[in-house]
């Protein structure tokens, strides 16, 4: 790519109730990017040059949820999963609507390899997209997550945090590991390091020691089988928390009081979690 098309080139969206300052530039079509707006129908992600455009197409547009089978809902949030091949058009609206955000480069016209789980919150006029996470059908690298995004208007709420719990869940129905795809930005990265280090130090607390006067005892690859997050993420996070200790020749994890207090605190602020029970889905083959 050239300089020129890789800059931002699309001023404003409106989506549903929302309008939204774009980050990066997306491949939409000339004749959109020239607009002082995009309007795009929230539940097809298809997009129009006006507000009498989509209200046009919205009278015609059935959809109030995402395509796809709906595989979890509890309470107000849902998970959509939609197949890359079989819902291309919708599939290629959302990687154009995501590559706003998204500073890399993606694919937005092969999505055949890929399935998209899109997270929405219900309310009287339908299910509103909040965000969505992508994730190839076949990952030779173990990865569980390729392209991970929260729209805007809901960021910094947990939604993002909700969407990775969501994609170790299903590693977990599928009983791997799994990693997101590199290289990660700088707040998927900062997403991940505060989602692996309460996940860990979840099953840290919760261990029972076995006789009464034992230390609590797990292995790296129990933590792995518990949680699904890959074997060098629970390291790098052990070691980001600065838990491993080398005590008389073996390596031990010590929790300090500090750092539960910090856990404590911080799973306060975390209030909806998946809930396994609400997951409808089995892994394809
Ligand atoms: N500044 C500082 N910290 C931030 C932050 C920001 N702008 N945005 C999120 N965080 C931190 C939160 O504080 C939280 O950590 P904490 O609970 O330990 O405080 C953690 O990141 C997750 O926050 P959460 O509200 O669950 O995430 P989110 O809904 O804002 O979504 C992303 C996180 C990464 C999905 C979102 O920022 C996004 O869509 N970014 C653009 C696309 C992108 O970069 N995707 C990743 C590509 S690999
Ligand atoms: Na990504």
């Amino acid at each position: 790519d050239d300089i020129v098309t890789r800059m931002k080139n699309v001023e404003m969206i409106e989506l549903g109730p929302h309008r939204m300052k774009p980050w990066y530039f997306a491949p939409y079509p000339q004749e959109m990017v020239n607009l002082p707006c995009i309007y795009i129908c929230e539940f097809c992600l298809k997009y129009r040059k006006s507000r009498k455009c989509l209200e046009r197409h919205v009278i015609k547009c059935n959809l109030r949820h995402p395509p796809g089978n709906e595989i979890y809902r509890k309470e107000t949030i849902s998970f959509f999963e939609i197949d890359g091949r079989k819902n291309k058009v919708y599939a290629q609206n959302l990687c154009l609507l995501a590559k706003l955000f998204l500073d890399h480069k993606t694919l937005y016209y092969d999505t055949d390899p890929f399935l998209f789980y899109i997270m929405t919150v219900f309310d009287h006029r339908g299910f509103h997209i909040v965000g969505y996470f992508s994730k190839e059908k076949e990952s030779t690298e173990d990865y569980n997550v390729a392209c991970i995004l929260t729209l805007p208007p809901y960021q910094r709420k947990g939604y993002g945090k909700l969407l990775i719990e969501f994609s170790y869940e299903l590693s977990k129905f599928e009983g791997k590991t799994g990693s997101p795809e590199k290289p990660l930005s700088d707040l998927g990265l900062l997403s991940y390091r505060s989602y692996w280090a309460q996940t860990i130090l979840e099953i840290l607390l919760s261990i029972k020691p076995v006789g009464e006067n034992e230390k609590p005892q797990i292995t790296i690859n129990e933590i792995c089988e518990l949680t699904s997050i890959k074997k060098e993420d629970v390291i790098s996070t052990l070691q980001n928390l600065n838990l491993i200790n080398y005590y008389k020749g073996q390596y031990i994890v010590t929790l300090s009081k500090e750092i539960m207090q910090q856990h404590y605190k911080a799973m306060e602020t975390r209030k909806i979690r998946i809930d396994s029970k609400a997951l409808h889905w089995t892994p394809k083959d």
